[in-house]
């Protein structure tokens, strides 16, 4: 599996965290950045990421700003994308399982490291479920066009 990660300036610390848990998994990564502390544009980094991972070139897509909620919206404008925000183990297995969504986007500012820790490798483990869930997908990207 080859993840895309990145964040802004919100979710620079909580982005290094990530990456060391994939390294502990033995998972490929590239980091889009931000590279700065200063203030900057979250669609700047979602909307790069989401589209690595629309294109194929990556199969999912980590995505972290102060509360996820840019991130999840910036990434959820590009066609094929999947983005659920999640700040709960219960989502985090739920969302792979039903949603099939292939990028995750976290909030720095509202979960700590340990349980941000926890959410993603459970996301990343889960495999999706297929069968009825399949055709509820498929209705999103119909209306997708
Ligand atoms: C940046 O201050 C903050 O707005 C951003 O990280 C994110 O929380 C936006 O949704």
């Amino acid at each position: 599996m080859k993840v895309a990660i990145g964040s802004d300036h919100g979710g620079l610390k909580l982005r290094e965290e990530i990456k060391s848990l994939m390294d502990e998994m033995n998972i490929e990564y590239q980091d889009f950045g931000c590279e700065c502390d200063t203030s900057v544009d979250y669609p700047d980094y979602g909307l790069p990421v989401a589209e690595k991972v629309a294109s194929g070139e990556f199969d999912r897509g980590i995505l972290i700003c102060g509360t996820g909620i840019g991130m999840s919206i910036a990434a959820n404008k590009v066609k094929g994308i999947r983005c659920a925000l999640v700040h709960d183990t219960f989502s985090a297995k739920a969302t792979r399982q039903h949603n099939d969504s292939n990028v995750l986007a976290m909030g720095e500012r509202v979960i700590g490291p340990g349980l941000a820790r926890e959410i993603a490798e459970l996301w990343l483990k889960t495999e999706f479920e297929g069968g009825r869930h399949e055709k509820r997908i498929a209705k999103i990207t119909e209306y997708e066009g």
